[in-house]
């Protein structure tokens, strides 16, 4: 047992307790954070007199070589350490002694974690931004290449009027587009610097925290030193998003499942990203966007724990927050998990045009379109409704399409219709007629994709 606060005790810790308030089997996972931190830390107390250049060289390099024994396997993290702080600090004084011992110099480890945490995320911030970057890729190049697929939009999962694949393709373009802006507004806020803040209350020593919050890439140092140990808000914003993400990707999934079910065959999943079953043989299932969308309650639970963690929890550090990690990590580790495989599984994902039109057109999805035709020639919009709901049952019952019907046919339920009816409300001019800003027709559809294309090259990936 390694630890760094025995001087006032006169018993060894109990084993159980030890290990219960032990950090670092997941706090290992920042020692790259921890070492710039502590380096920009040294720099700092160098600058300011506090350190000696050759002490602040000494400890410089000491922990250069921790990193680098570290990321060769050279040096393990083992469980003997409390935590990372821990490890870093103890191995810099076995290589160097009593310079080792002035890292801790003007430093808790409040401020220290608050760093460490900090950096971390905001790294995560970047790694998930791009990584819906490349998903707004992809929806994008699926956007540009079907404007022309008609496809069946739905409400309720009843087939309702016909869109385009690239109209969408283009709501989850504008979902996942959201998620960065907010990852950006995160991004914002929480790139400010809590080194120096000390255990609660600052230090005495004349620390620059201006220069370390500059020397780690902050806009600057956090305003008050409470705060700066204690906040944890920007980890439970950034949770926030990623339960968002996560119910956009969920959501995305479940219609991948329903179109690449046997009965609508929308689309096929590529072999790559399906699985097999053990037993019957002729089953090629959608495993990756189901686990997708049952992963989603996973990211959900670290929300509500960290918020459950933070909401009694007097000013200003308090054991507790030890707690905003182990769940946090899981929760960025899976969402960017779950978003690099499901843009894997969408760019390589067919669409079958056919099946998509047959569905649409079977669908009676241009029985707005027909009434809009009636209304055109003078018939008020709720007979029409009337007229045209009484065409659609008959047709349910012969089975067939409001375009099968003759004109003969139609006439007898409305005297208006004339031989453009067919035209009127073929897919295609249900489409292209919706030219509203939004809409599916392929002008508006375009004007869209240019614009998306515009925000894509706008909006490189955050930091
Ligand atoms: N492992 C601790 C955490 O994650 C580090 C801070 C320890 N500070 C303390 N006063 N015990 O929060």
């Amino acid at each position: 047992m390694a630890q760094l606060w025995g001087g006032r005790f006169t018993k060894e810790t109990d084993k159980l307790v030890y290990r219960f308030n032990a950090s670092i089997s997941f706090d290992r996972k920042f020692y790259r954070q921890d070492i710039a931190g502590s380096k920009a830390h040294v720099a700092m107390l160098f600058q300011q007199g506090i350190l000696t250049r050759e002490e602040q060289a000494q400890i410089t390099e000491a922990l250069d070589a921790i990193l680098e024994d570290v990321e060769s396997g050279k040096l393990e993290i083992t469980d003997e350490y409390e935590d990372i702080h821990s490890f870093v600090e103890a191995n810099l004084i076995d290589r160097l002694g009593d310079a080792g011992k002035k890292l801790h110099t003007g430093r808790s480890r409040n401020d220290q974690v608050a760093l460490d945490m900090r950096l971390y995320t905001r790294d995560e911030i970047k790694e998930t931004d791009d990584l819906l970057k490349k998903l707004l890729e992809t929806l994008l190049d699926i956007m540009e290449k079907h404007t022309d697929t008609v496809m069946p939009g739905f409400t309720h999962l009843q087939k309702a009027q016909p869109i385009t694949l690239a109209h969408h393709m283009g709501a989850y373009f504008e979902m996942f587009k959201r998620d960065r802006q907010r990852l950006s507004d995160i991004y914002k806020r929480m790139n400010y610097c809590p080194l120096g803040s000390g255990a609660l209350a600052g230090t005495t020593y004349p620390l620059d925290r201006e220069y370390t919050a500059k020397l780690l890439g902050f806009y600057g140092p956090t305003q008050n030193s409470m705060d700066g140990v204690s906040d944890r808000d920007y980890l439970i914003e950034f949770l926030s998003a990623l339960c968002t993400v996560m119910m956009h990707l969920s959501r995305f999934s479940e219609e991948v499942i329903i179109w690449n079910s046997n009965e609508y065959q929308f689309v096929e999943i590529d072999d790559a990203y399906s699985t097999g079953s053990s037993i019957m043989p002729q089953k090629k299932n959608p495993d990756i966007a189901e686990l997708v969308r049952g992963k989603t309650g996973r990211v959900y639970g670290a929300l509500i724990s960290l918020l459950t963690t933070m909401k009694g929890i007097p000013l200003a550090y308090n054991k507790d927050m030890q707690e905003d990690k182990e769940l946090t990590f899981d929760a960025m580790d899976t969402a960017k998990g779950c978003l690099a495989l499901f843009e894997g599984m969408l760019a390589s994902m067919k669409f079958n045009r056919d099946a998509m039109r047959k569905s649409a057109s079977l669908g009676f999805t241009n029985a707005t379109d027909a009434a809009d035709y009636l209304v055109n020639h003078g018939v008020p919009f709720r007979d029409a409704h009337g007229v045209i709901g009484q065409i659609v049952l008959s047709c349910i019952e012969k089975g067939i399409a409001i375009e099968d019907m003759s004109l003969w046919e139609l006439k007898q339920f409305s005297d208006v219709f004339e031989e453009d009816i067919y035209n009127a409300i073929s897919m295609e001019t249900c489409v292209n007629k919706r030219l509203t800003i939004g809409a599916p027709g392929k002008e508006a559809m375009e004007r869209a994709i240019l614009e998306a294309r515009k925000y894509l090259q706008e909006n490189p990936v955050i930091g």
